[in-house]
């Protein structure tokens, strides 16, 4: 069954339309007539997978579809690896500056979702089947398989959107905030989170250890490059976005130097953080 709060702000990923629910397992689109399948319940709201050209003929979808594989195959075991600290400075970051009805993309299996759900309303996104399942069943919120460059969701529907570690593996990376923006209510607020240019080469040790047995910190997603925190305010400001800040988080990647990092974090030296919290508002 689909989940009814769903209904009345979805829309076609590719015309924005509206859908037309009327058999159990599919959602037409009255304007451009592509069907998209409902998997376990779960609208499958991918343009590439509506029916039309098979994926595999693009090479910007093949792209994707080697993206949506790779955590496919993680699915609940990617919180095991990620690390426990550095996702936990993510998620207290982001949570001071959401409200209201949120949109997570890319939520993966919740690694931030758990932080945003008391007193707020969440949808969570991700290109992968697996994780929207995941996080779907664990935590009780409305999920739909969907891209970050094509969000399913009429204009004006959230207060706030949430995307942690996502951007990277966007063919278009500015995509991402060009749809937050159109899918934000005025006032609404966009926050990301992303790993800097300073990561470069934590991610080398990360690998080298990783190739000889670590799992803590360290999980292949065959991406090795990011942002600089300068190049992400500059795609923000020119996705619409106002008031556009950004804060840098942990220097080093172990709870223990927790109140170090902190010190850090409020000096001049904040640039040199290895992670980055930006965020803006739709005036
Ligand atoms: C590195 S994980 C981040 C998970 C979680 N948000 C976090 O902050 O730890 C990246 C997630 O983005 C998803 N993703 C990658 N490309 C996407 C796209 N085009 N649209 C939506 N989700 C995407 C992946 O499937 C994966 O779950
Ligand atoms: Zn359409």
């Amino acid at each position: 069954m689909l989940d009814e709060r769903l209904l009345e702000i979805i829309c076609c990923p590719k015309c924005k339309c509206d859908l037309i629910y009327e058999e159990e397992t599919k959602l037409t689109c009255n304007h451009c007539g592509l069907e998209y399948p409902l998997k376990n319940g779960i609208p499958v709201l991918l343009i590439e997978e509506a029916g039309q050209v098979r994926p595999e003929l693009s090479i910007k979808s093949r792209h994707k579809h080697a993206i949506k594989q790779t955590f496919d195959a993680y699915g609940s075991s990617y919180d095991e690896v990620v690390h426990p600290y550095f996702s936990s400075r993510r998620r207290e970051e982001i949570r001071k500056v959401v409200g209201g009805k949120i949109l997570e993309v890319g939520c993966g299996p919740g690694t931030i979702t758990k932080g945003l759900l008391d007193k707020h309303d969440v949808v969570a996104i991700d290109i992968s089947q697996e994780m929207v399942n995941v996080v779907s069943q664990k935590y009780n919120i409305a999920g739909v398989v969907a891209d970050a460059e094509a969000l399913p969701f009429k204009p004006g529907t959230f207060d706030t959107v949430v995307s942690g570690e996502v951007i990277y593996y966007l063919n278009v990376p500015t995509s991402l905030l060009s749809e937050s923006f159109r899918v934000l209510k005025q006032n609404g607020t966009a926050v990301i989170s992303i790993l800097s240019q300073n990561w470069v080469w934590v991610d080398k040790i990360r690998k080298w250890l990783g190739k000889r047995g670590m799992r803590v910190g360290y999980f292949d997603d065959c991406y090795d490059s990011t942002f600089y925190g300068h190049e992400l305010i500059q795609m923000f400001k020119i996705a619409g976005f106002s008031d556009v800040r950004m804060q840098g988080i942990v220097f080093l990647p172990f709870a223990k130097l927790d109140s170090f990092n902190r010190l850090l974090e409020k000096s001049p030296f904040h640039k040199l953080a290895i992670g980055l919290v930006i965020w803006g508002t739709k005036k």
